[in-house]
């Protein structure tokens, strides 16, 4: 079997689950945002992979932008965010904003990436997400739409890493506890605590 398919357990959302979800998210943005100049902010690097197949189901006249979050020491104290915003200042100014990242999990970085966002004067911003881990949550926060409700499993694929790898995974899954295992010394962008792998 290929190198990155071997190191999956299980699969847990198989691709055609995946795109007949994006399908109906899109078929619904596209009925809400017709008509308003809208933005795309695509969260780097994990909703890379959402983003594209999304926007290429959205006929509309649409901006991209990008924002990057990332946790300061490896993860050590977790919470503590730097965020970076791709767009030129004002660039955002008037326009609705779809606030897209792969997995919402503590809710920490779409909190605070919503805030800042919101402060450059957007005139709305509808947050979606491929994945829900409810139960994790630490700062209350909910997406206006999401893919799938997940159990509190540490999960890759379909944009989402471990250590960097897997992104690729057209689905997404779970590894098998030798890997993790095997990479957990390293202790960089271990799971589940860490959350360092953005
Ligand atoms: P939050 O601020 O805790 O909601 O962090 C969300 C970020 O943590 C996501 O954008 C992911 O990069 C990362 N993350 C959370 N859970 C997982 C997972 O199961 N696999 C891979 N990355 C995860
Ligand atoms: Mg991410």
């Amino acid at each position: 079997m290929d190198a990155v398919h071997q190191d999956i357990e299980r699969i847990l959302i198989p691709e055609e689950e995946i795109q007949r979800a994006i399908d109906r998210l899109a078929a619904d943005l596209t009925r809400s945002l017709r008509g308003v100049p809208l933005t795309v902010v695509s969260v780097l690097k994990g909703s890379f992979v959402f983003a594209s197949d999304l926007v290429r189901r959205m006929p509309l006249p649409l901006h991209l932008s990008f924002a990057t979050a990332s946790s300061y020491g490896g993860g050590t104290r977790p919470g503590e965010l730097s965020l970076t915003l791709l767009p030129e200042p004002g660039e955002l100014a008037g326009r609705h904003l779809l606030l897209l990242d792969d997995i919402l999990d503590s809710g920490r970085t779409l909190a605070r990436l919503r805030d800042e966002l919101a402060r450059l004067g957007p005139s709305g911003i509808t947050t979606c997400v491929l994945l829900d881990k409810a139960a994790r949550r630490a700062v209350p926060f909910e997406a206006e739409h999401r893919c799938f409700r997940i159990e509190d499993r540490f999960v890759v694929g379909y944009g989402l890493d471990f250590d960097g790898r897997y992104r690729n995974l057209p689905y997404v899954g779970v590894l098998k506890p030798e890997v993790l295992a095997r990479a957990a010394p390293t202790g960089a962008g271990g799971p589940p605590e860490e959350a360092s792998a953005r």
